[in-house]
């Protein structure tokens, strides 16, 4: 496997490039002071609000909030993934894309072979097991067929505490190893299988290998299901039951039903439904969620229809926004009350059930329909409070014709064009700050923000003496954050915006740092204010921090765990002067 890009070729490779090079070719750009402007290409739009800045190397559209580098310029404008990019820009320089030495990775093979042993055995156990005839009964009535059972490799736990232990033996290789799996677990010194007295179901990675398994009771005791716990080759939030099989049923997979348990997924393939998959107890990932937009267009989300299921509907709704990239889709079934898949399907039958699937709820019916059920849409008050609501689901969907379309939607809904609408409900009194969260949902501008905001537009900033510095203490969102770009900056000043968030791209702050990125380009250019702003940002930070440690000191000594130091400490911190920075 080739290995990571480093990041200072990243940094260089932007210092060789001009984003308006790469944009104008695709987008034909006008100079408009020192940026360049163009209608957006990301949505509809008469007026040009897309804006270019060759200074910060960066692009943001003031109307729909896109916003991005050069390289996510063309991620977004020519679908390229992130390695593609570069490399585009790399052809475009003139310059070969080196790669890190990839680190060895950890040699997991002996614990693939193990769990495909103990697949084996498990398999083996429902066949031969004296205790395996209530396991066979049980699967008889819950009417799984013996064919379906072998494709899935559906195996049985036997009830005693050191079946596996003995089978796989004692010696302490084979007991690390089985740890490892996950088969064993160990309480006060005492080590004994896992699962007993369970039906087993393997869980296969997408290219077929077991990394663990979910095991279901025979009758009603708790908990009734048990799946192993992560290991170096089982990571829940990541693998989806049935993924392996439904690739290996079909080709071509066109759409995917996404369930929420083992048995669902068994039974909709009896019924030759065969591209269902579920996740593993929890709720749907981000990472499920590239898996299975990479293998099919269409998902869609099959949930019981009680309270439970609902909500867990939204939530995946919520999960799916960011990656409802052009081009994909998502559909929401919820089933009659009291019924899940397996049930339902052994009910009605399997053309019933996919007539349910091909006509499930659409992404976009599902959201308004939700959000406008507890709302009076006939009051222009209530439809403006429907628009509320939605802008900030819709702001987080990528730019796009979809976008586009969920906006003229919720504009049809509420009757007024999505400018047209009241904003009394937003406080803040600053146009320019309104205006933005009105068409990115914009954050709060809290003093961290702030500060960030300030740096990207001004990396000068960073180089400033006498830089307050307790605030990097506070122990607060988007500190670490702050201190890491400071600290950057310090050491290469002269980062572009771009060079700069580039470093944050495979990190969970880069939506928000690209977006802080676009606020600080509708910033006016600094002027002599932005270094005492700058520090005022830093200096109430540290203030924070000061009350925040003041208070916890005071809890100690009414609790009377104090030191004599945190004592003095607090008798300091007391005394001082506010201004001050320490
Ligand atoms: P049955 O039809 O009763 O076998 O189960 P189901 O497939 O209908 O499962 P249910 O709707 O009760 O739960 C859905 C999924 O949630 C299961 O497949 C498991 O992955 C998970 N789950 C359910 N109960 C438990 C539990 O007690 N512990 C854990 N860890 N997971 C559970
Ligand atoms: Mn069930």
């Amino acid at each position: 496997m080739a290995g990571k890009i480093p990041q200072s070729f990243i940094d260089d490779l932007l210092d060789r490039i001009d984003i308006v090079d790469v944009i104008s070719p695709r987008v034909p750009l006008k100079k408009a002071g020192k940026d360049y402007q163009a209608r957006c290409p990301f949505h509809d739009e008469k007026t040009p609000s897309f804006t270019v800045s060759q200074q910060k190397q960066f692009y943001h559209c003031f109307g729909c909030g896109a916003h991005g580098s050069a390289i996510g310029f063309l991620m977004e404008y020519d679908h390229m993934s992130f390695v593609e990019a570069i490399e585009e820009l790399a052809t475009q320089a003139g310059v070969e894309v080196p790669r890190e030495a990839a680190p060895a990775a950890p040699d997991n093979r002996p614990l693939y072979e193990l769990l495909e042993q103990a697949a084996g055995f498990y398999r083996q156990q429902l066949r031969r097991h004296p205790e395996a005839g209530h396991a066979i009964e049980y699967l008889q009535q819950r009417g799984l067929s013996g064919e379906i059972a072998a494709d899935y490799g559906v195996g049985y736990a036997p009830p005693g505490w050191h079946t596996v232990l003995e089978h796989f033996g004692h010696d302490t290789a084979a007991v690390g190893r089985l740890r490892s799996a996950g088969l064993i677990t160990e309480q006060e010194g005492k080590r004994y299988d896992r699962f007993r007295n369970r039906i087993m179901f393997p869980i296969r990675d997408r290219r077929g290998r077991v990394i663990g398994f979910g095991g279901r009771v025979l009758d009603d005791s708790k908990p009734k299901y048990l799946n192993s716990p992560e290991t170096p080759v089982f990571h829940k939030g990541r693998e989806l039951y049935g993924f392996y099989e439904a690739k290996k049923a079909l080709r071509q997979l066109q759409r995917l039903i996404v369930v929420e348990g083992y048995m669902d997924v068994i039974a909709l393939a009896q019924f030759g439904i065969r591209y269902a998959v579920a996740t593993l107890g929890t709720a749907t990932t981000p990472d499920h969620l590239e898996r299975l937009y990479r293998t099919a267009p269409e998902v869609v989300f099959c949930f019981d229809g009680d309270r439970a299921g609902r909500e867990a509907a939204w939530k995946a709704l919520d999960t799916t926004l960011p990656l409802m990239r052009d081009g994909r889709e998502a559909r929401f079934l919820l089933l009659p009350e009291g019924e899940d898949p397996d049930t339902l399907v052994r009910k009605e039958g399997a053309a019933a059930f996919e007539q349910r699937v091909a006509h499930a709820t659409p992404l976009s019916e599902y959201l308004f329909g939700h959000l406008a059920a507890e709302i009076d849409m006939e009051s222009l008050d209530g439809r403006a409070r429907l628009a509320e609501r939605a802008r900030p689901l819709l702001d987080r969907l990528p730019g796009g014709v979809f976008r586009e379309m969920m906006r003229k939607k919720l504009s049809e809904l509420i009757g007024l064009s999505v400018e047209q609408l009241p904003v009394s409900s937003v406080k803040s009194s600053d146009a320019r700050h309104r205006r933005h969260r009105r068409h990115s949902g914009s954050p709060r501008m809290t003093p961290v923000r702030r500060a960030v905001v300030l740096l990207l537009r001004d990396p000068r900033l960073a180089t400033l003496s006498d830089l307050p510095q307790n605030w990097r203490q506070l122990d607060a969102p988007g500190i670490t954050l702050l201190s890491d770009l400071l600290d950057l900056l310090q050491k290469h000043p002269n980062l572009n915006s771009a060079q700069l968030i580039e470093h944050w791209r495979e990190t969970e702050y880069f939506p928000h740092l690209e977006k802080l990125c676009g606020l600080a380009m509708e910033l006016p250019v600094p002027e002599e204010g932005a270094a005492p702003e700058f520090r005022g940002a830093l200096m109430r930070l540290g203030q924070q921090q000061r009350e925040h440690e003041t208070r916890t000191l005071l809890q100690r000594i009414e609790q009377g765990t104090a030191t004599e130091e945190e004592k003095r400490r607090l008798k300091h911190l007391l005394s001082r002067n506010p201004s001050q920075s320490d």
